[in-house]
């Protein structure tokens, strides 16, 4: 009997140190899964959905660190070489011209990236790419605005407008893309003149997001707002019912459409300079490019492709097709500091 007894102990034992064997070399396994880390100011649902395609792609795993543009940028400055950053993604141009700036970047040599993503939404020296194109547009009360009333940027200067625009304040960003691309066309003096007499026609002091600048359309506080498009999506798919009112009672004007185009902004990527899996992070750049990943911006977070014009969202199809300012936009990144200085002399607080 205590043979038997023995023998049955020593076969358990067998079996736990094999299991053991197991479990160590998962672990082991799992420690050299290929890894890509994301440093990014992007929240949205779409890119959860494209983390995971990628993984079951490519086995890549993604880990994210998310924070504001700044935070981040501040970030890989302190962490410098040792940043465990392969890439940061941002949610406009200015901030991607700040982290090259910063030499936080590196060029990226990629036929795929080239092919897919235009010249003008991409870095002259490759190092940040677009993923998706949001315009920034004037949205107008639909029972108040007739569109022919609309038409330029410039013309929300005009006297006509006293008192009826709703816009959040100059120190977003994406105001400030807006205000770097009038001073690209239309020259400082233009774009401060364009400032103070918008501030002048503002329905209330700038405040709240852009989501609220549509609510306050909605709501009769003012009858025209500027506001980046994919929002009017957000307020569509809203929990909220009330935000499904608003997209009810506003719509979506192109302006410039006879000039220059609309104002765009884009979202984008680019790799670190301290990367540890370079190659990793250009495959994820590459795949963010291809038309099934652009599909999914269009679809779950209402952002444009980078190719414009290739949406397939029904409802970005339903603004119809525009014209876009294609100012290559590291000048927006260029002329962000004037157009901070330009909003401060305005008095757009
Ligand atoms: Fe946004």
């Amino acid at each position: 009997m205590s043979t038997g007894r023995s023998k049955g102990g020593i076969v358990i034992k067998y079996f736990l140190n094999r299991i053991a064997l197991l479990v160590f070399c998962l672990s082991l396994l799992t420690s050299l899964q290929a890894q890509l880390n994301i440093y990014s100011h992007r929240h949205y649902d779409s890119d959860k959905i494209l983390y995971k395609k990628f993984t079951d792609k490519t086995g890549i795993k993604i880990n994210v660190v998310k924070g504001s543009a700044d935070q981040l940028i501040q970030r890989l400055i302190s962490e410098g070489d040792d940043s465990p950053a392969d890439l940061l993604l941002t949610v406009d141009a200015g901030r991607l011209h700040r982290a090259k700036a910063a030499g936080l970047l590196q060029p990226i040599r990629s036929r795929t990236l080239y092919r897919n993503i235009p010249g003008s939404l991409r870095d002259p020296d490759n190092q940040w790419f677009a993923l998706t194109v949001r315009a920034r547009v004037i949205v107008y009360a639909k029972d108040r605005v007739k569109p022919s009333d609309l038409s330029t940027y410039e013309d929300l200067a005009s006297s006509k407008w006293k008192g009826r625009i709703a816009v959040r304040s100059s120190s977003n960003i994406y105001n400030q893309s807006l205000m770097a691309s009038l001073i690209e066309a239309n020259g400082k003096r233009k774009a401060l003149a364009w400032a103070k007499a918008v501030r002048k026609n503002m329905a209330r002091a700038p405040r709240g997001s852009d989501r609220d600048q549509a609510r306050a359309v909605a709501a009769g506080i003012a009858d025209v707002a500027i506001m980046n498009t994919y929002y009017i999506g957000k307020l569509a798919s809203s929990s909220d019912p009330k935000d499904h009112k608003v997209v009810e009672k506003v719509a979506v004007f192109f302006p410039n459409q006879k000039g220059r185009g609309a104002h765009i902004n884009v979202s984008g990527a680019g790799v670190t300079k301290s990367s540890k899996n370079k190659e990793n992070a250009i495959k994820f750049i590459e795949f963010l490019s291809s038309s099934e990943a652009q599909d999914v911006f269009g679809s779950v977070n209402y952002e444009y492709p980078v190719k414009i014009n290739d949406n397939k969202s029904d409802l970005l199809s339903s603004w119809g097709p525009f014209k876009s300012d294609e100012l290559n936009l590291s000048k927006l990144g260029e002329r962000n500091s004037d157009a901070v200085k330009l909003f401060d002399k305005a008095g757009w607080e």
